[in-house]
């Protein structure tokens, strides 16, 4: 059998509805300097609103560490979905990468499994890569069945035959996103490791090469222990990808 080879970890900024043509401006003049300093050994993505992605998509043109995402997309193709950007839409505009099944959305829009499988299976499609959140909530943890619970989000929004390089998975527990509370590293390595076990049945091959993200509180102070955590590829940043400075901090952590 070929052995896959290992991909470069991932740290991801999800700006969420936050940012205006300015503050990008700013915000990339300042991660672009703090990059060219210091190479980062990673991929790194920006992940700003729908409004900002073609002015972006130009700021970051030709810096080779830094690619393009979206924090979500329509499960459908083409046609009359008033108020849908399609994953195409989003390849014309130079993303790689779209942010799936945040939190955010799953609750506040009951996004269910099946459409971010859906989504995630169109993306794929039209050759994105999907970052696909799962977590659980503070009652799940509380209860002792923050494992169940990841493992039925795995098993329901996450499309099977897909190849290792075409999917990245982020945990992201619910309680610890922008409260400044993050798992243990037992915990999150638990998590992690129970995604990566659940991966095989969804994985045509190369499971073990999945990219497997953090996210939740990921801050420069915090980065360099959870990055050291076995299964963890990278992270998933909100908060603190809003600033340049503390954003490339994140990243240069690798
Ligand atoms: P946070 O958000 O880093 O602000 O906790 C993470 C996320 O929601 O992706």
């Amino acid at each position: 059998m070929k052995k896959q080879l290992k991909q470069l970890p991932l740290v991801a900024g999800n700006w969420k509805m936050n940012g205006d043509i300015g503050s990008a401006e700013e915000l990339l003049t300042d991660l672009k300097a703090g990059l060219s300093a210091n190479a980062p050994k990673c991929e790194i993505v920006i992940c700003p609103p729908f409004t900002l992605l073609q002015h972006v998509g130009k700021l970051l043109n030709k810096n080779k560490y830094l690619y393009l995402g979206a924090q979500d997309c329509s499960e459908y193709g083409v046609g009359a979905y008033t108020g849908d950007i399609s994953p195409r839409m989003l390849s014309d505009l130079g993303c790689r990468y779209v942010v799936l099944g945040h939190s955010e959305r799953r609750t506040r829009l009951q996004e269910s499994n099946v459409i971010i499988k859906r989504k995630a299976a169109q993306a794929i499609h039209e050759g994105l890569i999907p970052i696909v959140c799962v977590g659980e909530s503070l009652n799940e943890r509380q209860e002792g069945r923050a494992q169940k619970a990841v493992q039925t989000q795995i098993s329901r929004s996450l499309p099977t035959g897909v190849e290792p390089s075409e999917l990245v998975v982020a945990y992201e527990p619910i309680w610890a996103i922008g409260t400044g509370k993050i798992p243990t590293t037992a915990q999150i390595a638990q998590i992690h490791l129970t995604i990566r076990q659940s991966l095989q049945t969804k994985c045509a091959r190369g499971y073990e090469s999945v990219r497997l993200l953090y996210g939740g509180s990921v801050n420069p102070q915090n980065v360099g222990e959870i990055i050291r955590i076995p299964n963890v590829d990278g992270c998933l940043v909100g908060g603190a990808s809003l600033k340049g400075g503390t954003f490339c901090d994140i990243c240069l952590a690798y």
